[in-house]
């Protein structure tokens, strides 16, 4: 078997719910030996959170926790403390994403993990940086991305500020911070010294809305943004609005409706009119002249009567399924996609060659899907494993931490593991 890359890297895991797991699964199927800390009573909390079958871990726990190993101790007894003073000595990197101040309550504040092991990577997920406001608050995912400009540029103009489906705030984060393991990771091969890698829930929503950065900009200069729907007839605040489903780039675009939309809800396709494409797309869709008419030929000509485009659009697509229309726009190079459904992407054979979706073995439950490696290696493929039932390793961990087999038993009786 190809030794992977992260073989040899020891990573305790203190993390829950999503944005930590998130970023030390990633580690595991990159070939970490992650081990999950978790409390004795119940474990991380999305084990118990939207089962399907009773009394069986969660999807929510075992699609975030593969290919991790679980010791289910009381960090708050001084055993417990004791056992992760010995973990902590002997890690490279340690994750975590618990509320604001209580790794300090804990006795783990960063001075200490430093003292035990200057070595040390620890990396620290919280729903705001240490200069924010609110950097005293409890986060989840919606939250994160209502405060990081994701929910007021999502949506359209004459509804609410709108969450994505997407994990933006979530398991975006925990990519954050896994790219800032992986630098830290590097440094310390230089100096020989870890370092605190902190990522905010905020800061990563933010990141990704760059570009929404840079319409502020631009609104605040010119007054309109002229890709948004609201322009040229709309109006314009002082704030970059919601845009529907407006292209974010130069090129315009749109969800327009494909054959069978008023049964099918995601009977769709997104269409791009690209500007270095406009010949051939205004062929396609039955308008060649289009092509050379000056009140279409430029995209500037086309700005004000884009709608009423993509309404043409819309009449060629109306005896074109998504899938039959995707296949005719491809040969005339039209960036397009069908919106899929998740139904249509569990049972996708390319996202499934690809390793891109997953059948695992899981303990208890039998097989389920997951979403795999997204990265693709050339010299290893990421194998997806199970998650670890609570404490499953609980035994061979103390004992490999030179704990005898009586000290463990009493351990188990005192119900500082499980
Ligand atoms: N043994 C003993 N105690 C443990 C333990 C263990 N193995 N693991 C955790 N605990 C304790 C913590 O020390 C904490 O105790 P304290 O409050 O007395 O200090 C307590 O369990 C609860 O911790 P936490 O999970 O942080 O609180 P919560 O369930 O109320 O909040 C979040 C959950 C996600 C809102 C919060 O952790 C948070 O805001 N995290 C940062 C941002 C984030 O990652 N959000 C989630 C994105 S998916």
């Amino acid at each position: 078997m190809t030794e992977l890359p992260l073989s040899g890297i020891k990573v305790i895991d203190f993390t829950g719910v999503q944005a930590g797991p998130a970023c030390t699964q990633m580690l595991a199927w990159f070939g970490a030996d992650v081990l999950k800390v978790e409390r004795p009573g119940g474990g991380d909390v999305t084990r118990n959170q939207l089962r399907d079958i009773p009394d069986v871990d969660a999807l929510y726990f075992t699609m975030l926790n593969s290919n991790k190993r679980s010791l289910a101790i009381n960090t708050k007894s001084p055993e417990g403390l004791e056992v992760m003073e010995k973990l902590i000595r002997d890690a490279d990197v340690l994750v975590e994403n618990f509320a604001p101040g209580a790794m300090d309550r804990m006795g783990l504040s960063w001075d200490k993990l430093q003292e035990w092991n200057p070595r040390l990577i620890f990396g620290s997920v919280k729903g705001f940086n240490d200069a924010s406001p609110w950097n005293d608050l409890k986060v989840y995912e919606n939250v994160a991305q209502c405060a990081g400009g994701a929910a007021s540029t999502t949506g359209f103009w004459d509804g609410p500020p709108t969450v994505s489906g997407a994990a933006l705030g979530d398991s975006n984060t925990g990519m954050h911070l896994l790219i800032g393991i992986l630098t830290a990771l590097i440094a310390r091969e230089k100096t020989g010294k870890g370092q605190k890698v902190a990522a905010s829930m905020q800061d990563s929503v933010l990141n990704l809305c760059r570009v929404k950065l840079r319409d502020q900009q631009r609104l605040e200069a010119v007054g309109h943004l002229e890709e948004y729907p609201q322009y040229p007839n709309g109006e314009f605040g002082e704030a970059v609005p919601r845009g529907g489903n407006a292209g974010g780039g130069g090129q315009p675009g749109w969800v327009v409706k494909c054959k069978g939309w008023e049964d099918d809800p995601n009977a769709y396709i997104y269409f791009t009119v690209q500007e270095q494409n406009w010949a051939r797309t205004a062929e396609v869709i039955g308008r060649p002249e289009w092509a050379e008419d000056p009140g279409y030929s430029t995209a500037l000509a086309r700005q004000d009567k884009i709608f009423d485009i993509f309404a043409e659009i819309e009449k060629w697509l109306a005896d074109k399924t998504k899938y039959e229309a995707v296949d005719i726009l491809r040969q005339w190079e039209v960036p397009c996609a069908p919106v899929m459904s998740m139904k249509e992407l569990a049972v996708d054979p390319a996202l499934r060659e690809a390793g891109t979706v997953v059948e695992v073995d899981q303990k208890g439950r039998g097989s389920f899907l997951t979403v795999g490696s997204p990265i693709k290696f050339s010299a290893f493929t990421p194998d997806i494993k199970g998650a670890p039932l609570l404490g499953e390793h609980t035994d061979e961990v103390l004992a490999g931490l030179g704990y005898d087999a009586d000290t463990i038993a009493a351990f188990h009786k005192n119900k500082i593991v499980v």
